[in-house]
């Protein structure tokens, strides 16, 4: 394959399983021989994401994205395929021979490894502190004393930043370490007077914040001592965005049968997980983002917020919710005490207190409910009203029809009243017009999701066809290649797809679909993961033939319109040299497409 040994990409090829890749993106759930998500690649609330762990290829059937592993990352991370091998090669810890994978690989990507190198390092030297030095004693009894344990310690890589303000640029000052950089991720802070460096986190229990493929991406730093901040976190880097991300995310199950807890503090994620409550994670010490949300959902299928009862968390419990549900999560809230945090909840009444309150978790509507009661006496007229206006409202925002009737049951029961007056109440926000309901958005979105795939008839479902057992069947290449040729493929992506398949088979390189994949742009590498994911009646040898035949006519067709057209150009123009030029290849097209059409007449009666 040209630049990169077959060797080295076949090897991390076969490491890379592209089910254990995807699903560090993707919640994928086994559905026949296929694996299906939600598409990472467009917004769709149906799964029509699919994952062969046989053929090792993925395509969407919703927009056509599509490709194996490599592509995959490439168009996931916005990596070239070098970047890509070197991520892969750094994750399996497989040696690329020196030299010429560097070459193509930018500098953004050299940065971002070398930001993780150094964090990964700072975790190691934060954590060793911790736990083998004299001087790290200090952090170990505070932890002790908070009740977590060695081996949660251990489990979270728990570390502890010296005092001294230049405890982490001593230890990195023998290892030979661009100090830029370690500015850029935030470790050490430039002097004010420009001489010299300072270390970010001093005298705090460091809490390494990893992203799903287990990068150390950033710090959180709570202080041991007094001092301001409590919580001190990494800055946003190049690697380390707090509202994408989330602590501990990288630890729990990917289930969407399992609730997942979430809470606003490092210390509430490692106490819950500390005990039992092992499906928990944190947000990074801002309000819970869109992003986060879109990641949770690939993780679970609902989420329980467990934050502060106080008011400021009772309004990012609400906004939380929102989001949340927004991805079509179910969401509930833990009913905290006012005045605690998950954490000290455990530590005061312990786990099974814990357990109970999570089977009482409300859920969003029950919450919303809950919230528009307060204050209100719903024993008298006045506040009963009041109460049903704002709980039409809510029931009003219900989606799910089934869902809706179960909380209009519910509602009217304890109100005492008959169903049909909040239903009535609820059409009347709902269709406005009597009741016309025209769901125009929706339709046109699924329409545009559908549009990039062109139906697949005549000479493009042959070129598929062709391609197919190209690369299926070596058998058949000898004489394909005898008989076509790239341009005869009139569809641009399969002509792409022939332009590299016919190079490869005239070169007697080795044919595999992986060795295509990694020479083709984005939407070849769709259209060939379509090709042999989806169109699977292409299986008969006999169709070798009419295949052939069927992209011949087709491209002399076209070829002899082209030519006629340039012909009549050239004469009006008066271009008599070319127009003689012209006429010959028109009078050879034609006859290649009169002895096509003989041969098709004479194997008809087979066909
Ligand atoms: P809290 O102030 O609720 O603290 O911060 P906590 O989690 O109960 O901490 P302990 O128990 O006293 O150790 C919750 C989260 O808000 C962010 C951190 O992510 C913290 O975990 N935070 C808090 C900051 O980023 N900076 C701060 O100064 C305080
Ligand atoms: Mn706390």
């Amino acid at each position: 394959m040209g630049f990169y040994s077959e060797d080295i990409v076949g090897e991390i090829r076969s490491r890379a399983d592209i089910v254990e890749i995807i699903s560090e993106y993707v919640s994928l759930k086994k559905q026949g021989e296929n694996f299906v998500g939600l598409c990472p690649f467009h917004s769709e609330k149906t799964p029509s994401f699919n994952v062969s762990p046989e053929k090792q290829l993925f395509y969407c059937f919703g927009c056509g994205a599509g490709g194996n592993v490599f592509t995959f990352l490439m168009k996931k991370e916005n990596l070239n395929f070098s970047e890509t091998i070197r991520l892969l090669a750094d994750r399996y810890q497989i040696k690329l021979p020196a030299g010429k994978y560097d070459r193509e690989i930018s500098r953004d990507f050299q940065q971002r490894r070398e930001l993780l190198r150094l964090n990964k390092l700072a975790a190691q030297f934060y954590h060793n502190v911790l736990i083998k030095t004299r001087e790290g004693r200090r952090g170990y009894e505070y932890l002790i004393k908070r009740g977590i344990k060695t081996d949660t310690i251990e489990r979270f890589q728990l570390g502890y930043a010296l005092p001294a303000w230049d405890g982490l640029i001593k230890y990195f000052g023998s290892q030979g370490v661009d100090i830029k950089d370690l500015q850029k991720v935030g470790l050490v802070i430039p002097r004010k007077d420009n001489r010299g460096y300072y270390d970010r986190f001093r005298d705090r229990i460091m809490f390494p914040i990893e992203d799903v493929t287990k990068n150390i991406i950033g710090f959180g730093g709570r202080i041991v001592g007094a001092g301001e901040p409590k919580y001190l976190n990494s800055p946003e880097t190049p690697v380390f965005s707090k509202g994408e991300n989330l602590y501990a995310l990288s630890m729990i199950k990917k289930d969407p049968e399992i609730d997942t807890i979430v809470v606003e503090g490092y210390m509430d994620c490692i106490t819950l997980q500390q005990s039992g409550f092992t499906q928990t994670v944190a947000t990074l010490g801002t309000a819970l983002t869109q992003k986060q949300a879109r990641l949770l959902k690939k993780y679970t299928g609902g989420v329980v917020l467990a934050y502060d009862a106080d008011s400021a968390g009772r309004t990012a419990t609400l906004r939380g919710m929102e989001v949340l549900a927004k991805e079509g999560l179910n969401v509930k809230i833990l009913n905290l005490p006012v005045g605690k945090d998950p954490d000290e909840f455990i530590r005061k009444k312990g786990r099974d207190a814990f357990e109970e309150l999570l089977a009482e978790a409300m859920g969003l509507v029950d919450y919303k409910l809950n919230l528009a009661k307060k204050g209100l006496d719903i024993n008298n007229p006045e506040g009963k009203l009041r109460f049903i206006r704002k709980a039409v409202q809510v029931l009003t925002e219900i989606e799910s029809d089934v869902e809706r009737e179960i909380y209009i049951q519910k509602t009217a029961t304890e109100l005492n009243i008959p169903e049909q007056v909040l239903k009535e109440e609820i059409k009347k926000i709902k269709f406005p017009n009597n009741g016309f309901k025209y769901k125009k958005s929706q339709t046109r979105d699924n329409n545009k999701e559908f549009s990039k795939i062109s139906p697949i008839t005549g000479a493009y479902k042959a070129e598929r066809m062709i391609i197919k057992l190209l690369i299926e069947d070596e058998a058949i290449r000898e004489k394909v290649i005898k008989e076509l040729a790239p341009s005869m493929f009139l569809n641009e992506r399969t002509g792409k797809i022939a332009g590299v398949l016919f190079k490869m088979m005239q070169g007697g390189e080795p044919v595999t679909a992986d060795s295509i994949f990694n020479l083709l742009d984005e939407d070849a590498s769709s259209e060939l993961s379509a090709i042999l994911m989806t169109d699977k009646e292409f299986e008969d040898d006999d169709l070798v033939d009419p295949l052939v035949k069927k992209i011949k006519e087709n491209y002399l067709k076209h070829a002899i319109k082209q030519v006629r057209e340039q012909i009549k150009k050239a004469e009006a123009v008066g271009e008599r040299e070319e127009t003689i030029d012209l006429l010959n290849t028109y009078q050879k097209l034609k006859s290649q497409m009169n002895e096509l059409k003989a041969n098709l007449t004479s194997e008809k009666g087979g066909v």
